[in-house]
């Protein structure tokens, strides 16, 4: 198992990869915009390939087959051994993973998938990652947990490369949720993350402990 960061915001990827926990970064256009980098990307992607040392995945938004080719063409050679391109669900979508994968040996995220029918076709399509939105499907009022566990049995079934990542976690215990259904990765937000730090047991226990050492200091029966 493995937690990625679901950002594109260079001051926030620096401080949690301190914490020693990320393995890889997401991005989307809709949080490259929110974090407010419309303008160069790939001066943003190569740093957090820096910080994060592991796949980054870059999702290419022209809509058609040739031109998601181009757009991934571009993207990859900025560093191809990080970059990964994030391919959103469609039938053109398959045919670009098709050929990223099978003939250019391009690592894919296929994303935006809702159910276990999108994310067997990925994967049946050559796959790397299989993107599995956790709180899109719980706002349709569906199970993401069956999604998630449901994907995890086929892929291992058959024996497909694919690993699943869960995006669009809303709330700390959906990484929970995920990770026990059978994502191999959690993609996740900094605040999400910082929020996962805290506990307010943890804080008054500290309090507690602090508290006793300061006291004690203060009589000068510690040095
Ligand atoms: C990650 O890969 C996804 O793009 C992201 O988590 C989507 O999150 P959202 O549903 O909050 O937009």
């Amino acid at each position: 198992m493995a937690i990625f960061i679901d950002s594109s915001n260079v001051a926030e990827v620096e401080e949690i990869v301190r914490w020693g926990i990320i393995s890889g970064a997401t991005t989307n256009p809709k949080i490259i915009c929110q974090d407010g980098i419309c303008g160069d990307l790939k001066p943003v992607i190569m740093r957090i390939i820096e910080l994060v040392k592991g796949p980054v995945s870059v999702e290419v938004t022209e809509e058609k087959f040739d031109g998601m080719i181009a757009q991934a063409k571009a993207f990859s050679a900025w560093d191809p051994e990080h970059i990964v391109i994030k391919v959103p669900i469609s039938q053109d979508g398959l045919k670009v993973v098709n050929v990223l994968e099978n003939e250019l040996g391009i690592a894919t995220n296929v994303t935006c998938m809702m159910s276990l029918n999108q994310a067997y076709l990925a994967a049946l399509a050559g796959a790397t990652y299989v993107s599995i939105f956790f709180g899109r499907i719980k706002d349709m009022g569906y199970d993401p947990q069956q999604v998630i566990s449901d994907t995890r049995e086929m892929l291992d079934q058959e024996e497909l490369k694919a690993r699943i990542i869960t995006g669009s976690i809303r709330h700390f215990m959906d990484v929970n949720e995920a990770l026990l259904a059978g994502a191999h990765i959690v993609t996740v937000t900094p605040p999400i993350l910082k929020k996962m730090t805290w506990n307010p047991a943890s804080e008054s226990t500290i309090e507690e402990f602090n508290k006793i050492w300061r006291e004690m200091k203060a009589k000068g029966q510690i040095r």
